[in-house]
């Protein structure tokens, strides 16, 4: 072992020649062309801006926590569904002391001092101003203006590290990732509010095929309506992002309308991070927010349901935001077990790659303790995003297709076929896997030359399952009025894999975690969707099949069916 006071001599030797020292291995580690679209340069970041920097660090032992993760979610494996602990989490994820060692000599010869960001300290973060910034990564930060919305942030086009340092660190943020705000997956405000009787009272019967409420879903999938039980170990989490904010007394009024069967004090419990608020204000209530607490907590029966609210103070842009909201779970020794969320963005224009794979790693960590992450694949059809330019060119993917997530597509009417609008097709960043290559190759091989140089074949395919997205009844602000999108989907879904989670713990078995091996080793247990398309970039989209498709993955729920899938 080395001793300290010889690490602090060289440190200080490091400090003493300067950051020529470093200077002279700088090696780049990332760049990009050109900004997003979207994006304008402004100039030079002033010297004294303070950059909130994240560094992710190499796990101590990837490889491990990896055939862990595919020892506990595979169905043939003698050890299927036993989850690993946060401590085992954090034995694989913790870096090892010469990654820590390295990088914190290199940060200490910039008199930075680091501290961790998740328990295992994969992630260091600091706070800097940009001119020290600058030098660290041998580079020069810019301001740029995402016109769309106005908000500007501090980014670079190119870093460098010193090269002994290139196995150790794994990601570097705020750096090359670009983003505007996150915007929720639910596209459609009002489907048509006029077409519909806004008032309570004047609402029509039900037509599921037409609009669909909590009853639709629990007839349409079998869901189960009784109260669990008030000890019920299962526990759901949504999302949020501010400024959203999900409101209470929509939710009371939401389950009196929909839900006269269980209590109406039923409510979200609010974890507030990153200087979120939540106001409680009819008027300021969000549509996302509304939707994704009503269509859990109007679906799980009394199971807990956290609203998860992500503000704005520690970020340096919305795509900060994703990262802490897994890192939060992480660092819960109780985190959900299906946590669902409804925002997002495209693949390759925002997020480098590196950061991309580093959050993508964060949501392993979650899904090996036995956590299922669900997010909804985009409202955009094959161009991922509604308002995507890609006429003519590939397919731009959804993010994040990172395959430890499980992306959840829409389905419309009764009896269903594909939305639309979903978002599916093939990641350009993550491969192919193992657990989906028969339903995908399957579906590929019959559709042959169809889009060839359009999509990535060899890439990891999405989405993986569907739920209804159609027109979805909700309470905003007192009144009823009807979504649509995947962001409808997620937390459907996901309700699904809660209660079957409950019913699971209750008979002293595990819970469902990581599903995606576990999905597609068993399409029995979900609706075939075999009609739509979703069509974007100028072209009708992929078609929905018999079997996996780009549109509705494996199916919907077919809870009676998931039940027995799961082994109860
Ligand atoms: C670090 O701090 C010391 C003491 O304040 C100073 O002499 C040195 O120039 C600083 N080094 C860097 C790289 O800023
Ligand atoms: C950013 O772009 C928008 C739209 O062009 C403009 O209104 C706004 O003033 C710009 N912001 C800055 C700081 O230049
Ligand atoms: C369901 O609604 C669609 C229009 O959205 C209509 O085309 C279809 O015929 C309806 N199906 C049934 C069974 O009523
Ligand atoms: C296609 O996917 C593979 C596997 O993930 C990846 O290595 C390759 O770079 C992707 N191709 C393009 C054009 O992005």
């Amino acid at each position: 072992m080395v001793p300290q006071s010889f690490i602090q001599s060289l440190t200080l030797v490091a400090s003493l020649l300067s950051s020529t020292v470093w200077a002279s291995t700088f090696v780049v580690h990332e760049k990009r062309d050109s900004a997003p679209n979207g994006f304008i340069h402004l100039g030079s970041a002033p010297d004294d801006k303070m950059l909130n920097m994240r560094i992710n660090l190499a796990m101590g032992n990837q490889a491990g926590l990896e055939a862990a993760l595919e020892q506990a979610s595979s169905p043939t494996s003698p050890t299927f569904r036993e989850w690993l602990t946060k401590e085992q989490v954090e034995s694989f994820a913790a870096p090892t002391s010469e990654t820590v060692e390295a990088v914190t000599e290199w940060l200490t010869s910039f008199n930075i001092t680091s501290t961790p960001a998740t328990p295992a300290g994969d992630w260091v973060k600091f706070t800097i101003p940009v001119k020290v910034a600058n030098q660290l990564l041998n580079t020069e930060y810019s301001i740029f203006n995402h016109t769309q919305s106005g908000q500007t942030s501090v980014r670079t086009l190119q870093y460098s590290i010193p090269s002994d340092l290139q196995p150790h660190v794994k990601a570097v943020h705020p750096t090359t990732s670009f983003n505007g705000p996150l915007r929720g997956r639910a596209p459609i405000t009002a489907v048509s509010a006029a077409r519909f009787a806004p008032s309570l009272e004047e609402r029509a019967t039900v037509d599921c095929n037409a609009t669909i409420t909590p009853a639709c879903l629990q007839t349409l999938y079998g869901i189960p309506t009784q109260m669990v039980s008030s000890s019920t170990k299962s526990k759901i989490g949504v999302a949020g992002y501010t400024p959203q904010n999900a409101d209470s007394e929509d939710l009371s009024t939401f389950l009196k309308e929909f839900r006269p069967d269980l209590p109406s004090t039923l409510n979200f419990i609010t974890e507030l991070y990153d200087g979120a608020t939540n106001v409680q204000d009819g008027t300021q209530a969000g549509l996302e927010a509304n939707l994704d607490t009503q269509y859990t907590v109007g679906l799980v029966n009394g199971i807990p349901t956290v609203y998860e609210d992500i503000g704005y103070t520690v970020q340096d842009g919305p795509d900060d935001g994703y990262l802490d909201s897994i890192n939060y779970l992480i660092s819960q020794t109780s985190p959900p077990l299906v946590f669902s969320t409804s925002y997002g963005f495209d693949e390759e224009s925002a997020l480098s790659l590196s950061l991309t794979v580093a959050y993508c790693n964060a949501i392993m960590q979650l899904a090996s303790r036995g956590v299922s992450v669900t997010f909804a694949s985009g409202d955009g059809g094959v161009a991922s995003s509604p308002d995507l330019q890609c006429e003519g060119t590939p397919f731009p993917p959804t993010f994040p297709t990172c395959p430890y997530a499980t992306l959840v597509g829409a389905t419309q009417n009764v009896p269903e076929i594909g939305a639309g609008l979903t978002a599916g097709g093939f990641s350009n960043y993550f491969p192919q896997q193992s657990w989906q290559a028969d339903a995908v190759n399957a579906y590929i091989a019959k559709i042959g030359n169809t889009y060839a140089g359009l999509y990535n074949a060899s890439g990891r395919a999405y989405p993986d399952v569907s739920a209804q997205g159609g027109t979805v009844e909700i309470i905003i602000n007192g009144h009823v009025d009807y979504v649509g999108g995947t962001s409808c989907s997620s937390p459907i879904f996901s309700s699904v894999i809660a209660l079957l989670n409950d019913e699971l713990l209750s008979a002293g078995k595990s819970p469902l975690g990581f599903l995606n091996p576990w999905i597609y080793a068993n399409p029995q247990a979900f609706n075939d969707i075999t009609i739509g398309n979703n069509p974007g970039c100028g072209t009708e989209g992929f078609s929905a099949n018999e079997g996996w498709d780009p549109v509705t993955g494996m199916g919907s729920p077919n809870y009676a069916a998931m039940r027995t899938a799961a082994g109860l």
